[in-house]
């Protein structure tokens, strides 16, 4: 994508990375991509507020090049240390060896530890004001958003809002960059949750603190780090965080995840007949296989849902690993007082429930009914298992 002027001499000089299999070497984005946006201010002085990951170091350039000479830029704004936002920064500095970086002071030594930079780093004090000639920019700590060091920047002028990671999303841009353009918003509202999840949710506190905090700024455009510009309504992606931060401490959505693992097709048909019970009861339920769906995935539900279903086969005497491996990542993130329910075979001994507890607990999950079975389940059992789905399925819409 060329730039694109967001306000007068405000410049998206982002660029798109649809090569990146895995989003901090973690969380899947081969198939929906992500965007890095990078911002440049052309006024009397030259501000670019924050970069791209490295290997994009000569689209970026590019992009800079389609408004103004690399060697003009004045200021650098570093935002977020992370790499997505800085990989370009060494080059940057070689080819603009005058440029004066401006980051918090928890960023100037992060900027040593990444990248042995030192030169030229001015501290930006929370609430500090930097005059480029007609926009002045005031800048906002905002730690752990997502990152200790990070702040957000403020155009008082133009009154955008660069807000780096907070409000971002998942997805590489699809040739419209603002809101109002998109032709596939639900698209991106629902990778800016999977994103929030993936990446900010264990940080809520840090967010609604910071959704405070830049509350009464007279925000007409919200421009973050990753994925659309919000121009027409930025209130939407501001309440999609604020709404997502609140599962943090609230009890999650009247609705059940259901996620399972199957050997052999002996918890699978259980399960089948457990979620015919949810369903039964009107609840809605999401179902994931752990060993084909990866946690990234199974995460937003974990986040956003009341109920859990574990249908989890007895392994080795201790639970089936992928679900192992789900349930310790949803602990990881912070997903806390879950109201759950396990079913699932075991061969010669039981050992899922055990580790299941063991894993959820200290998370504040609470395990409301089981149903283990040996072997293969009966047609009476799976009557049984029905019956079990609806019953969990009731506790929830109780709860
Ligand atoms: Fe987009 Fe926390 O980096």
């Amino acid at each position: 994508m060329a730039s694109v002027e967001i306000k007068p001499g405000i410049h998206w000089i982002g660029v798109n990375d649809r090569t990146t299999d895995l989003f901090e070497g973690i969380w899947p984005i081969s198939k929906e991509g992500v965007s890095y946006n990078s911002y440049l201010i052309d006024d009397e002085k030259k501000a670019v507020i924050d970069l791209a990951k490295a290997f994009k170091t000569d689209n970026f350039f590019r992009q800079i090049e389609r408004v103004t000479d690399l060697a003009s830029i004045d200021y650098l704004v570093v935002n977020h240390m992370e790499p997505d936002h800085t990989g370009v920064i060494h080059t940057f500095r070689q080819i603009n060896p005058r440029v004066v970086i401006l980051a918090t002071p928890k960023a100037k030594k992060m900027l040593e530890s990444f990248y042995q930079l030192t030169a030229d780093i001015r501290e930006a004090a929370d609430g500090e004001t930097l005059s480029l000639g007609k926009h002045t920019l005031r800048f906002h700590h905002i730690p752990f958003v997502h990152w200790p060091e990070t702040m957000a920047t403020f155009d008082e002028t133009a009154r955008v809002l660069f807000s780096c990671d907070a409000f971002g999303s998942y997805g590489a841009l699809k040739g419209a960059l603002f809101d109002d353009e998109c032709t596939d918003f639900d698209f991106y509202m629902k990778e800016a949750v999977r994103y929030y999840v993936n990446i900010v949710a264990k940080f809520s506190g840090p967010v609604l603190k910071a959704i405070e905090k830049l509350a009464p700024l007279p925000i007409e455009v919200i421009a973050p780090s990753h994925g659309l510009v919000f121009r027409k309504n930025p209130g939407v992606i501001v309440d999609l965080y604020r709404k997502l931060a609140g599962y943090a401490t609230g009890p999650g959505d009247k609705a059940v995840t259901l996620v399972y693992g199957s050997m052999y097709g002996n918890t699978e048909m259980m399960m089948n007949a457990v979620a015919q019970g949810i369903s039964r009861e009107g609840v809605p339920v999401e179902i994931f296989d752990a060993a084909r769906t990866h946690s990234s995935y199974i995460l937003t539900s974990l986040w956003t849902k009341a109920g859990v279903m574990i249908g989890a086969p007895t392994y080795e005497g201790s639970l089936f690993p992928p679900l192992e491996q789900a349930l310790r990542m949803a602990v990881l993130k912070q997903v806390k007082n879950r109201t759950a329910a396990m079913f699932g075979s075991y061969g010669w001994s039981k050992g899922a429930l055990a580790q299941i507890k063991k894993i959820t607990e200290p998370a504040g999950w609470k395990m409301s009914a089981e149903l283990e079975f040996p072997g293969g389940p009966t047609t009476d059992l799976l009557a049984r298992g029905e019956d079990f789905g609806a019953e969990f399925a009731r506790v929830i819409r109780a709860l």
